[in-house]
C-alpha cells in the first residue's frame, strides 16, 4: 500500500477557553474530537458539516499551523510537531478568508509569495503566468487586487497556493460567498487540478460542492465523524432513491404530518416542508393526493447529501 497523504488518528484539538472576568476560570472546549480518516495520494477528500463542525481546526493541525492536542497525524508522510517547515512547503493553502496582498498587484502576489519559497526569480515569473492563465486572471495581472470580484480574488488565492506546486493542496471553504457562475467557473479549475493528480482536501458546508468535488467525504459534526465514504455511498447507505419534498402552508405542516407517517421509508417535517423518503417521490405523491391531501407545492427529486446530514444529525446542513 503506498503511503497516505494524510493519516490522522483520534486526532483532538481544544482550546482553552476563559469564562467571565467574575469566574475567572478556564475551561476546555473540544473543537476537534477524536478524528481518524486517511487521504490517499491523487484524492479528492472532502470535509463536510454545519459551521463550528471543526473543520478549519481540522484543517489548520493539517497545514501545521496549528498544534494538535492529542492523536496521531502525518502529512505526506511527516508529522507536523517535527517538520512543520517540510511539510508547509510542500502544500498550497487556501484558507477560509483570502489573505491577499491588498497593496501589490494581481500579478505581483504571485510573485511575491513565490519568492517566500525561495524559488528562482526566472521559474516563478514563468510559473506565474501559467497560474494566471490558469486562473482567467490574465487580463486582471495588472489589476489591483481591491478591484477584482469575489470570485477572481478566490481564484488569485488559489493560483498563489499553487506556486510551488504542492503535492496537497488544502482549501478552507473554497467557494463559500460567491454567486453561482463564480462558484462553477471554480469547480472547473479545481477538477482540472484533480485531473492532474494533486491531491485536494476540501472543508465545505455545501452538499452540491462535496458531490462536485470529493471522491470520498466524511461527515463532521461538533468535531465528530458521522460517516465517511463516497458521496454515492452516503446517499445509499443513508437515504433512499428519491425525496417527495411538500408544502402545505407552514401553519399546516404539523397537522399533515401526523396523516402520512406512513408513507415511503422516512417522513421528516422540517418548519418549512415535510419530506418523504422512498424509491418512488411520484408514488408517494399519488397516495397522497388519494388520501385527499393536496400540497400547496410539491417536488420529486433525487436524495443528496443534505438528506444524509439530516438523517445521521437531525439537522439541516444550512441552518
Ligand atoms: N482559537 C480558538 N479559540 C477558541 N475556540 C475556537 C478557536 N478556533 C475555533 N474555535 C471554536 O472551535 C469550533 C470549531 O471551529 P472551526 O473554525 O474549526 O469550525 P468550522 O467547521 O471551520 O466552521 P465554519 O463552517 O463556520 O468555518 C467553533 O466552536 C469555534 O468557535
Ligand atoms: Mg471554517
Amino acid at each position: 500500500m503506498p503511503e497516505p497523504v494524510i493519516a490522522t488518528q483520534n486526532l483532538v484539538k481544544s482550546y482553552r477557553v476563559k469564562g467571565s472576568k467574575a469566574e475567572k476560570k478556564t475551561s476546555e472546549f473540544v473543537a476537534v474530537d477524536g478524528v481518524s480518516f486517511e487521504v490517499a495520494a491523487g484524492e479528492s477528500f472532502g470535509l463536510l458539516g454545519p459551521n463550528g463542525a471543526g473543520k478549519s481546526t481540522t484543517m489548520r493541525m493539517i497545514g501545521a499551523v496549528s498544534t494538535r492536542t492529542s492523536g496521531d497525524l502525518t502529512v505526506l508522510g511527516l508529522d507536523p510537531n517535527r517538520y512543520g517547515p517540510e511539510i508547509r512547503s510542500q502544500l498550497g493553502v487556501v484558507p477560509q478568508e483570502n489573505n491577499l496582498d491588498m497593496e501589490l498587484k494581481v500579478r505581483e502576489n504571485l510573485l511575491v509569495y513565490g519568492r517566500y519559497f525561495g524559488l528562482p526569480r526566472a521559474q516563478v515569473a514563468r510559473r506565474a503566468d501559467e497560474l494566471l492563465e490558469f486562473a482567467q486572471l490574465e487580463d486582471k495581472a495588472a489589476a489591483k487586487v481591491d478591484d477584482l470580484s469575489g470570485g477572481m480574488k478566490r481564484r488569485l488565492t488559489i493560483a498563489r497556493a499553487l506556486i510551488n506546486d504542492p503535492r496537497l493542496l488544502l482549501l478552507d471553504e473554497p467557494t463559500t460567498g460567491l454567486d453561482p457562475q463564480a462558484r462553477h467557473i471554480l469547480w472547473d479549475r479545481l477538477f482540472r487540478l484533480k485531473e492532474q493528480g494533486t491531491t485536494l482536501l476540501v472543508t465545505t458546508h455545501y452538499m452540491d460542492e462535496a458531490e462536485q468535488l470529493c471522491d470520498r467525504l466524511v461527515v463532521v459534526d461538533k468535531g465528530q465523524i458521522m460517516a465517511e465514504g463516497s458521496p454515492a455511498d452516503l446517499i445509499r447507505r443513508y437515504s433512499s432513491r428519491e425525496v417527495l419534498e411538500v408544502r402545505f402552508g407552514s401553519t399546516q405542516n404539523a397537522e399533515v404530518a401526523g396523516r402520512i407517517q406512513s408513507l415511503g421509508e422516512r417522513v421528516e417535517v422540517l418548519p418549512d416542508r415535510i419530506l418523504v423518503y422512498s424509491d418512488s417521490g411520484e408514488h408517494e405523491l399519488e397516495r397522497m393526493t388519494a388520501a385527499g391531501l393536496h400540497p400547496i407545492t410539491s417536488l420529486v427529486r433525487r436524495s443528496s447529501l443534505e438528506d444524509v446530514f439530516l438523517r445521521l444529525t437531525g439537522r439541516n446542513l444550512i441552518e
